[in-house]
């Protein structure tokens, strides 16, 4: 690069942070927030669990783990807690992780035989000195703690795992069961916000594979200045553009939570050779003024909210009109 262009490029990459300075957002002058939760997918019985805890001035903390919690135990659900599909191997192993308003999180990897992960990831958070435990570590740690340990591969699931295994034909599902990580998101009467996040990842994943899910920044980030944002789909991709964190520092610039998901959905479609049509991955965001958005990479992601005006679920927008 010469001089000419140097300062030239110099010159536009002035004006750009100017316009991100034009943009930065405030939340001086806001006006009062009524709480809100959101959650990735149709979960209206897990965003009805965190808003009783919001309503009743609970913590967005209490909320987001009681409404993951819902999720956990449900075992229809085949990508989250009990009943989740196993890896190759006929493991279910799960991740969660949860961040408060303070910037606390905890996390867990390959945790097997509890299902409530997001639990366990509030114990690390709380009474230990870490962020993240894995494995036999994690399960030891739970069990200190009290949990109890059970077979977390129903009938159901077992038996697509012994039906996947005549083929052994791997790729990821977009959409499972139209349901995926659950991903929660609350804000509350004293505008403190939390997030949280559970899986039990890609189905007949390698073993040993870990998501997005647990890694703070990754699958959850909330900044209590800001506003949070979650991640679900395929992890991998989240993973290489740290996709909440991207979503959460587009808020702070100034992005709604639609525009900030959005820009970190293209972020993965326009990295060079992206195989973007054959995958999934969608986010959802809140701000810290209590507005909300999401965004996806294909058809069929939604988001489900529950404010003053009811429990809904959204349909998400999506950028693979084709799909
Ligand atoms: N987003 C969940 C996973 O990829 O494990």
């Amino acid at each position: 690069m010469n001089r000419r262009s140097f300062i030239k490029n110099t010159g536009v990459a002035s004006l750009g942070i100017g316009l991100n300075i034009d943009k930065t957002f405030s939340s001086s002058n806001q006006k009062d927030v009524d709480p809100i939760v959101i959650a990735t997918w149709d979960v209206k019985n897990a965003t009805n669990k965190a808003w009783k805890v919001i309503s009743e001035n609970g913590s967005s903390l209490d909320a987001v783990e009681l409404g993951c919690m819902v999720e956990e135990a449900n075992k229809n659900g085949q990508s989250v807690g009990i009943g989740g599909l196993p890896d190759r191997e006929g493991n279910v192993t799960l991740d969660a992780c949860i961040m408060d308003h303070q910037g606390n999180c905890g996390s867990v990897v390959y945790l097997q035989d509890i299902k409530h992960a997001i639990s366990v990831a509030r114990l690390v958070m709380e009474k230990t000195p870490h962020v993240m435990l894995a494995g036999d570590g994690a399960k030891k740690f739970a069990l200190s703690m009290g949990f109890q340990q059970e077979n977390l591969l129903t009938e159901k699931s077992k038996n697509d795992w012994i039906k996947w295994k005549e083929s052994e034909q791997y790729k990821p599902i977009i959409n499972i069961e139209n349901h995926d990580t659950i991903g929660m998101l609350a804000i509350d009467k004293n505008k403190n916000i939390s997030g949280g996040c559970t899986t039990s990842g890609l189905a007949y994943k390698m073993q040993g594979r870990v998501g997005d899910s647990p890694i703070i920044g990754s699958g959850l980030f909330i900044d209590n200045e800001i506003g949070g944002a979650v991640a679900t789909g395929l992890g991998e991709e989240v993973m290489k553009t740290i996709g909440s964190f991207l979503v959460v520092e587009l808020m702070r610039q100034g992005y709604s939570p639609d525009e900030a998901c959005k820009t970190a959905i293209e972020r993965i479609i326009k990295k060079p050779g992206s195989d973007y049509k054959n995958f999934q991955v969608g986010y959802i965001a809140l701000n810290k003024k209590g507005e909300t958005g999401s965004h996806a990479i294909q058809r069929g992601f939604s988001m489900t909210k529950y404010d003053k005006t009811g429990n809904f679920n959204i349909d998400s927008p999506y950028f693979h009109k084709q799909g």
